[in-house]
């Protein structure tokens, strides 16, 4: 998969795609992420890349011109499979995971980073695919959202992770959050452990394991259960 990001804030880039998970996705060469500075793309001398809304009223938007140049630079490098591009911003569709299952299937993704009050409709209207949203919360720009969105697409990706089984189990799987897990040592200030998981009954232990996360998704989430 490649990955294009466009962006004002470059820099944030850095410390979070360099590390971990996605840093060693980069070394085994399942994913290449591009950071583009949109401010490259300006045509104004000052590299501005906002201006005022027509019709008055408060805040600035960002203007069309560079984000599309940067867009269609991008398009022309990259001409062997078509990209999805999609804008992070608070009117987007809620991430998930089946919408991160969804972006992983990709082979090109142009993610570009919303801000100030938003971006000129013409964007959206004729340059976007889809619009994301990390959650009903209004943050200062997409450029975390963007992090998220490739954090959660990233470990999909064939290959990255190492254990197949932990994606199988993990929260959100069939619809249901994780059951409890405990490590060493059993004991713990004075605080235990379920038998069960130190009986080595495998098949009894799969129950409960399945009983708890069922009690936990019904708790905590019930709206996990009717949600596809
Ligand atoms: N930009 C600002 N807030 C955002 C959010 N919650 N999701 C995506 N992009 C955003």
């Amino acid at each position: 998969m490649r990955i294009d990001i466009i962006t004002i804030f470059p820099k944030m880039f850095e410390p979070v795609l360099n590390e971990s998970m996605i840093k060693r996705a980069q070394h085994k060469n399942k994913v290449k992420i591009h950071i583009h500075d949109l401010r490259d793309y300006s045509a104004d001398k000052h590299r501005k890349v906002d201006d005022r809304p027509f019709g008055g009223g408060s805040g600035m938007l960002m203007r069309p011109e560079p984000i599309f140049k940067a867009v269609e630079k991008i398009k022309s490098q990259v001409t062997n499979r078509k990209p999805q591009v999609i804008l992070l911003c608070p009117q987007g569709k809620t991430l998930n995971q089946k919408t991160a299952k969804k972006l992983a299937k990709y082979k090109h993704l142009i993610l570009i980073c919303g801000h100030y009050e938003g971006v000129d409709e013409r964007v959206r209207q004729y340059l976007v695919d889809e619009e994301v949203s990390i959650g009903d919360y209004v943050l200062t720009g997409g450029e975390l959202p963007a992090m998220v969105l490739v954090d959660a697409v990233v470990r999909l990706l064939p290959g990255v992770l190492g254990d197949k089984n932990s994606l199988n189990f993990e929260s959100f799987e069939g619809n249901l959050l994780e059951y409890p897990h405990y490590t060493r040592p059993a004991k713990f200030k004075n605080m235990g452990v379920p038998d069960i998981l130190l009986s080595g009954d495998h098949k009894e232990i799969e129950i409960w394991r399945k009983k708890t996360a069922l009690k936990r998704t019904k708790e905590r989430r019930p709206d996990l259960f009717s949600s596809k």
